[in-house]
């Protein structure tokens, strides 16, 4: 059972597959009757509409129009964005990051040539940086890997921190479609559209093989973002495109949305049931509030983790995703996008037995930078 990549994995078995295939059909039609020509730089005009709405819909944002463009996911938004803000800062080489936070990530950042600054990340999502950077690379809605939801002070000391040393924050809103508790709260962009670069995408909407997402970005940022796709050959298929489109515009991703919270909800139930079961009523659970994973304090039963294998189960603790030390390394993420109820439950009881009696020395593999 692997808590690791679950956390990433989506629950594929009850996507709407015959609903989809009939909008694919649809969809090849119409873009062969078109002509089958390129799709335009910037995105399929009626899928940028369908995000819009979307987003007012679903994220309370309004989104301009002029500033959407349809991306091929959030890695490949960052890379892109990466690229364009180390050509204008040539001066300034800072990017600041949130620790702990996802390799692949500062992997891009740091492959487009920036210098990588850790900025720690506690219960209330990542601090406003205390030294000037030309961006910070943050997701607000639910950070990887702690959970946290960026509190409404910490968001307006890092637009304040942002407009100071006049800053760009990249607003990876990758995990934030699934919530559970609270009320959803709008991006940081809305707050601040010309100093935020809203990046989102279809990762967990739909599936991460799609590899299709957005990006609503400044108007200097866009201009650059889309002669950047265009210059490297960069647009996403022109029927997966349409395809999406005829799904939300039809109502089915609503649909598949309302139907997938209840699943995730269930699944999120199970575990933290199962967590209590195993390691009692009180046992610490974090970031459980929205998206496809939580922590879990487990100490202090530690291990060194080379029994996993062993025992069937795999997971990380925060300290595996951190740059510089960071609060409550030893705290487990739990992935349960990809696991059914029942392998969530087998999974905790083996992760139980490999934490009371480690059969193995060793240590848990750290995460490799730049893949994910
Ligand atoms: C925090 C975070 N942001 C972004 C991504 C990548 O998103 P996408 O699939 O859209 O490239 C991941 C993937 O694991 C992630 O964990």
């Amino acid at each position: 059972v692997d808590f690791d990549r679950a956390a990433g994995q989506v629950d594929a078995e009850n996507f709407p597959r015959a609903a989809w295939a009939r909008c694919a059909e649809q969809a090849l039609r119409e873009v062969l009757e078109e002509g089958g020509g390129y799709p335009p730089v910037g995105g399929d005009e009626r899928l940028k509409r369908a995000v819009c709405l979307w987003l007012r819909r679903n994220r309370g944002f309004e989104a301009d129009p002029e500033l959407v463009s349809i991306t091929s996911g959030v890695g490949a938004a960052c890379a892109t964005l990466a690229r364009i803000l180390r050509g204008k800062r040539r001066a300034a080489d800072t990017a600041a990051v949130e620790d702990p936070g996802l390799p692949a990530l500062r992997g891009i950042l740091s492959a487009a040539g920036w210098r990588i600054r850790p900025v720690p990340v506690d219960r209330e999502g990542v601090r406003a940086p205390r030294d000037p950077a030309a961006l910070l690379l943050a997701a607000p809605s639910h950070q990887f890997p702690t959970g946290a939801i960026l509190s409404a002070g910490r968001r307006a000391a890092i637009l304040d921190w942002a407009a100071g040393c006049g800053a760009y924050v990249i607003e990876d809103d990758y995990d934030s479609d699934f919530r559970y508790e609270g009320a959803p709260i709008p991006p940081m962009a809305s707050l601040d559209p010309d100093r935020v670069a809203y990046i989102g995408t279809f990762s967990k909407l739909l599936f991460p093989g799609i590899r299709l997402g957005f990006a609503v970005l400044p108007p200097p940022l866009h201009r650059d973002f889309l002669n950047a796709g265009r210059d490297a050959g960069i647009r996403p298929p022109a029927h997966s495109q349409r395809t999406l489109a005829r799904f939300m515009e039809e109502g089915l991703m609503d649909k598949h949305i309302v139907a997938m919270r209840k699943a995730y909800r269930a699944k999120r139930g199970g575990l933290i049931a199962a967590l209590r079961e195993e390691f009692g009523e009180s046992v610490p659970i974090g970031g459980a509030a929205a998206g496809l994973f939580l922590t879990a304090g487990l100490d202090p039963l530690r291990t060194r983790g080379g029994s996993w294998a062993a025992r069937g189960v795999k997971a990380r603790r925060a300290g595996d995703y951190a740059l510089a030390s960071v609060e409550d390394p030893d705290r487990f993420i739990l992935g349960y996008g990809g696991l059914s109820k029942e392998r969530i439950r087998e999974g905790i009881t083996r992760l139980r037995a490999a934490l009371v009696s480690p059969a193995v020395e060793g240590s848990i593999r750290v995460f490799e930078e730049g893949a994910y």
